[in-house]
């Protein structure tokens, strides 16, 4: 099998038009990225059931006429927990932040039923809103970041904060002693965030280049029906930012 894949950068208020164009090559289906997730819900005729829980599309299959959207963040996110012995299930979860990013992967996390799973945000409203959109799906904690119980298993960092190269202002002991820590931004250098958890005590510390990878790899099994080794992508990656 032959497949080209490439970047396409679609000018702000153009999303549409740029995808009509692409489809019009040809194409069986893109990837999409911020800011235009919401864009990309919006365009497509059907969509996955996590696509709608997340409510953003990061992947559209064209299939004639009609173009599907999925979702295949927070999938990516639980295989790269799992590949790196990250456990959630029976453990204590700490979600920061309440945007997008967070609300894409809270579903597959209460699917792993973690024992508790909290979300906290800089501005608390936003979590306790999220927390009640999922709470058809099991119980969901919420709060601001200076209010988080404390103890957790495992901390993701779902907020923009590393992308300003800032740290979300959470207290130390957020974090139990041998606990994970894991940012969903990837970056050649440790984010704040990761720097706060090896500094906290953290036994396992990532940033987000495997669920980068394997987001990629569901939506690659969507257009094609394979599915792609992914581990050996990741360590090809890292050796490259290393390089
Ligand atoms: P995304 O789709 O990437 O999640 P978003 O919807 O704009 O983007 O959400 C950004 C998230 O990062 C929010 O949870 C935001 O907190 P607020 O809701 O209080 O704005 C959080 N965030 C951004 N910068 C932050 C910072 N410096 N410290 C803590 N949280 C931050």
């Amino acid at each position: 099998m032959r497949v080209e894949y490439r970047r396409e950068l679609a000018a702000p208020g153009a999303f549409a038009s740029s995808v009509d164009a692409f489809r019009a090559e040809g194409a069986r289906g893109c990837n999409v990225t911020l800011p235009f997730k919401l864009d990309a819900f919006d365009y497509c005729d059907t969509r996955s059931a996590r696509a709608l829980r997340a409510g953003a599309v990061n992947t559209l299959v064209f299939d004639g006429e009609r173009c599907h959207g999925d979702n295949t963040d927070g999938v990516g996110l639980v295989r790269d927990l799992q590949a790196l012995g990250m456990p959630m299930q029976g453990r204590r979860v700490l979600v920061l932040g309440a945007g997008g990013a967070a609300r894409g992967i809270l579903a597959p996390l209460l699917e792993r039923a973690p024992e508790r799973l909290h979300v906290a945000n800089r501005t608390p409203e936003r979590a306790a809103a999220l927390a009640k959109a999922f709470a058809d799906l099991g119980e969901v904690g919420a709060g601001g970041l200076d209010s988080v119980p404390g103890g957790f298993d495992l901390v993701l960092n779902a907020t923009a904060a590393s992308l300003g190269d800032a740290l979300p202002l959470i207290a130390d002991g957020t974090l139990s002693a041998g606990g994970a820590a894991y940012d969903l931004v990837y970056a050649d250098e440790p984010t704040p965030f990761m720097r706060w958890a090896r500094g906290n005590g953290a036994a396992r510390v990532s940033d987000g280049l495997g669920m980068l990878v394997e987001q990629a790899a569901e939506s690659f099994y969507l257009w094609t029906g394979r599915r792609p080794k992914t581990r050996p992508v990741v360590e090809a990656l890292r050796a490259r930012a290393r390089a």
